[in-house]
């Protein structure tokens, strides 16, 4: 890919499917959250930890890569704030960030890796699940920028996750094994079948790129090395495990509740190790 292909896939999933509404409020991107009741509290909890971070009030919040503000917990990040900015590379989040939050929202289409805003624009920043979805040679630009137009005194948050953690991993482990498992099966019924389930469907080559978005992910040492030298920042947890590992463990059944509000006062203990080790950082950069 040229660096600005992964870039128009993005764009053109966002446009056409991840910000396609399913039922009202809900969008199609929300099949990768757990929305069960069961996980609710301890998502909606990860959720405001951004909050903390961020200067409590101001005149302009930057939301990089905004979406449509899809939670409620995101809404409070800027109820205190004159304005929040949003920019996205999608005008249909843009359209649908507008339906939330109106005339608070000041909307601009951008590239988070080529903000179009003058240096120390704002009094916070935040980038949720963005710069992954840039080509990896961006990455430190995206930091760069969400930095340089941050005023001094202020501080800013991106989440984005790792592609290799310690914690993770081992968490994650009997999921990866199960995939394998049903690939395993499924290839093995495709061959009894003849290789008639290969062909069903006839997807064409268009709905196969939108698929998914493109996304490159690393561990805490990549992040350090080629962006901590330049942006100063600190890792902290924002949530140790991901939706897989919610939707294969946390059950009402199994004290789910229960189990993931202990796994929260675990983060609360251990937000640095967390952060390195666990499924998604909260990168926090004060300026
Ligand atoms: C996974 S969604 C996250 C949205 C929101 N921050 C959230 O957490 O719900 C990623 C968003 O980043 C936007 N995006 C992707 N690449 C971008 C880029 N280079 N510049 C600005 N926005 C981008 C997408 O259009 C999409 O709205």
């Amino acid at each position: 890919m040229t660096p600005s292909a992964p870039k128009s896939q993005v764009r053109a999933f966002y446009d056409q499917v991840g910000w396609k509404e399913v039922s009202a409020g809900l969008y199609q991107n929300a099949k990768y959250e757990d929305l069960r009741p069961v996980s609710r509290e301890y998502i909606e909890k990860c959720h405001l930890r951004v909050k903390r971070y961020l200067p409590p009030q101001g005149k302009y919040l930057l939301d990089a890569g905004s979406g449509p503000i899809q939670y409620p917990a995101y809404l409070t990040y800027s109820e205190d704030y004159q304005y929040r900015v949003c920019a996205d590379i999608s005008i249909v989040a843009l359209q649908e960030a507008r339906k939330r939050i109106g005339e608070h929202g000041l909307y601009v289409v951008a590239d988070v890796a080529n903000l179009p805003f003058k240096d120390e624009a704002f009094d916070g920043v935040v980038s949720l699940h963005t710069i992954h979805h840039l080509p990896r040679e961006e990455h430190p630009k995206a930091y760069r920028e969400l930095y340089r137009t941050l005023k001094p005194g202020g501080s800013g948050v991106a989440v984005n996750g790792w592609g290799w953690a310690r914690f993770s991993r081992w968490v994650n482990l009997p999921i990866r094994v199960r995939k394998i498992f049903r690939r395993l099966r499924g290839a093995l019924v495709r061959r009894l079948r003849g290789g008639q389930a290969a062909s069903k469907g006839g997807r064409s080559q268009a709905q196969a790129q939108l698929k998914v978005a493109y996304a490159d992910k690393y561990d805490y040492r990549w992040l350090l090395e080629h962006v901590g030298k330049e942006v100063p920042l600190e890792i902290r947890v924002w949530r140790s495990v991901n939706t897989s590992a919610l939707r294969f463990y946390i059950h009402p059944w199994l004290g789910g509740r229960g189990v993931l509000r202990a796994l929260f006062a675990l983060e609360e203990r251990f937000p640095r190790f967390l952060g390195k080790h666990g499924a998604y950082p909260l990168v926090v950069f004060r300026k």
